[in-house]
C-alpha cells in the first residue's frame, strides 16, 4: 500500500529530483570537498574482506568507489538518475552496482548487508525523511552490523563555527539549518544505531559515526 506523504514531503520529492537531475554534471567538482571522507569511511568500517556494502544516497558514487577499489561488493542506491548515470559512467569496478530507489523503501530483504554507509545525504532532507531512511537502513543491515553515517558538523571554536554555519547555508537548502541545529547522535540512538566511533573531518565541518545496529 503506497504510503501518503505530507506537503513538506512532497515538496522534498519535487525539489531533489529537480535540483540533482540539473546539478549531476557538475557535482563531482561541488563535492571536492568532500573527497578526503571517503577513504576515512572506509576504514572507520573496518569491514571484513567479503562484506557486503550498501552506500545509501549513493549520487555519483564516490563512496562506492571507495569501497570497491577495496575489493568489498557494493550496492549504491540513489533517488536520482541522472546522478547514478554518471557513477553508472565511472564504473569501473565489476563489483559496484547502481540502482535507483527510494532510501525510504529500499528494494532490499531484511539484513541483507554487512555494512551500510550515508554520506552527505541527511542534511539535505525533512526530519521525517531522515528517519524513515534510517529505520530502512536499520532494517536492510544485519543485527550488529555496521551503519556510517558522514555529515556536516560544526567545530566548537566560535569564530569557525560561525564561518561555517553562514558559508554552508549560502548553497545548502533549507533543511540544512535544522540539520545542523539537531542531534544527530540522538537521532541515531533512537533509530537503534549505537554509536561506538566518530572522527572529525574537513576542518570540523564534517563528521564521520559508526555504529551498530542495535537492532535486536
Ligand atoms: C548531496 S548528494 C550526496 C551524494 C553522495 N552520497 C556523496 O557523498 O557525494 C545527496 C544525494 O541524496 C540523494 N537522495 C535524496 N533523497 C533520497 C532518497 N529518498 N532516496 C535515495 N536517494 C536520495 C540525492 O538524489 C543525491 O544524489
Amino acid at each position: 500500500m503506497e504510503e501518503k506523504l505530507t506537503d513538506e514531503e512532497r515538496k522534498y520529492y519535487v525539489l531533489v529530483r529537480k535540483a540533482f537531475a540539473i546539478l549531476a554534471p557538475y557535482y563531482d567538482v561541488v563535492a571536492i570537498p568532500f573527497s578526503g571522507v571517503r577513504d576515512k569511511v572506509v576504514n572507520i568500517t573496518n569491514a571484513k574482506k567479503g562484506s557486503k556494502i550498501l552506500d545509501v544516497a549513493t549520487g555519483t558514487g564516490q563512496q562506492a568507489f571507495a569501497f570497491a577499489k577495496k575489493g568489498y561488493e557494493v550496492i549504491g542506491i540513489d533517488l536520482s538518475d541522472a546522478m547514478l548515470d554518471v557513477a553508472r559512467k565511472k564504473n569501473k569496478f565489476g563489483n559496484a552496482k547502481f540502482e535507483v530507489a527510494d532510501a525510504t523503501n529500499l528494494p532490499f530483504e531484511d539484513d541483507s548487508f554487512d555494512v551500510s554507509t550515508i554520506s552527505f545525504a541527511l542534511h539535505d532532507m525533512p526530519l521525517t525523511i531522515r528517519e524513515k531512511i534510517l529505520k530502512e537502513i536499520v532494517r536492510v543491515t544485519r543485527p550488529q552490523g555496521t551503519i556510517v553515517v558522514a555529515d556536516y558538523n560544526l567545530p566548537e571554536n566560535k569564530i569557525s563555527k560561525f564561518l561555517i554555519y553562514h558559508f554552508v547555508s549560502l548553497y545548502e537548502a533549507e533543511y540544512y539549518k535544522t540539520f545542523i541545529k539537531s542531534d544527530l547522535e540522538t537521532l541515531l540512538h533512537k533509530n537503534r544505531i549505537k554509536v561506538i566511533d566518530k572522527d572529525t573531518v574537513m576542518l570540523g565541518a564534517g563528521r564521520i559515526l559508526k555504529g551498530i545496529n542495535n537492532k535486536l
